[in-house]
């Protein structure tokens, strides 16, 4: 026995010693240590051992597995740590991470607001739950106008609205800061609307207003010229201002541009002007015979179908990756 206990101690030390990965950790650990070990079939001999000399036999056998859990214990350290990266494959070429686009309607806002930064506006914002008197009231849309009904309003409760257009900013505007003012506003407005290829019950407009001493319809003409020849990327884009209403401006127009495409060309709606109402004026405490303004308001969206070729509106807010991703 004692022989046999030298020999497996001298193969188990040589062996150790050839321990040089978490493989042949693992095979050293089951060849000694395991259910069939040589360590463990030792230690099942012991019982035919003369009783004398088992506590000398036990005592081998016991310095024998300490030595094989040593072994084990200082290669540990070594290659367990060692095993995971061994499956590391260094020379797979990396995981590119996915990197965010810009929405089209982004992309269209931005290019808007770069255009009227360059013309010397600034950018305005205003809450999406709007109270009725920014947005209809202060407009000079009274409570029974027929003019509410144009605009197929979500109620909150009586007295907040979602916003159905952003020209309650320019009264927040004006409320807060004297003429000249310059700004533009962008954001998302609210319809009472049924989605289809046209409609979305939500939508994006931004707003434009400007007011100084000596303002007149020629200045709207001339800067909304200026923009949406800018937009277009088009020098000699066409446009027409078509008379129209809205309480809050006066006179009022609506401007089209020439849109040409693979089908011919037709007229495109592109925004809805004027000037501003005395009433709105007075209405926030700007005397109206000293200042005049223009204000516009135009749909981002519709812009960002036609600039990119997108028929339906509702592809543009399904947030379907397969479309975002073209951007
Ligand atoms: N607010 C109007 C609309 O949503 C557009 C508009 C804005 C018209 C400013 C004139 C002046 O239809």
């Amino acid at each position: 026995m004692k022989e046999q206990i030298e020999k497996v101690k001298a193969q188990l030390l040589q062996e150790a010693d050839a321990i040089n990965d978490a493989k042949s950790m693992e095979d050293f650990r089951v060849r000694y240590l395991g259910k069939k070990g040589h360590v463990t079939e030792l230690f099942r001999g012991l019982g035919q051992v003369e009783p004398q000399q088992r506590p000398e036999i036990g005592k081998l056998l016991n310095e024998l597995r300490s030595l094989a859990e040593q072994a084990i214990a200082e290669k540990k350290s070594r290659y367990s740590a060692a095993s995971r990266e061994d499956q590391i494959d260094l020379t797979l070429p990396g995981r590119i991470p996915r990197i965010g686009r810009k929405h089209p309607v982004t992309l269209v806002r931005e290019e808007i607001k770069t255009i009227f930064e360059r013309l010397g506006f600034a950018v305005a914002d205003g809450p999406e739950v709007e109270t009725d008197y920014y947005n209809f009231e202060a407009l000079n849309i009274p409570k029974t106008h027929p003019a509410r009904d144009m605009q197929d309003t979500l109620y909150i409760s009586e007295e907040l609205v979602l916003r159905t257009h952003t020209s309650p900013v320019q009264i927040r505007t004006m409320l807060n800061q004297k003429p000249p003012v310059r700004i533009i506003a962008p954001g998302r407005v609210y319809r009472r609307d049924t989605p289809d290829a046209s409609h979305s019950p939500f939508f994006h407009q931004v707003e434009g207003l400007c007011v100084d001493e000596n303002v007149t319809m020629g200045d709207l003409k001339a800067v909304l010229s200026v923009f949406a020849q800018q937009l277009f990327h088009k020098k000699d884009l066409r446009a027409r201002f078509r008379p129209s209403f809205f309480p809050f401006t006066e006179p009022s127009a609506e401007m089209d541009i020439w849109w040409e495409s693979s089908r011919g060309g037709r007229w495109m709606e592109l925004l809805g002007c004027g000037m501003v109402h005395p009433n709105v004026l007075e209405g926030v405490g700007i005397d109206p015979e000293r200042y005049s303004g223009w204000a516009f308001g135009m749909g981002i969206d519709r812009i960002a179908l036609n600039k990119y070729g997108i028929s339906d509106i509702r592809t543009l807010f399904d947030n379907d990756m397969r479309v975002l991703r073209q951007f």
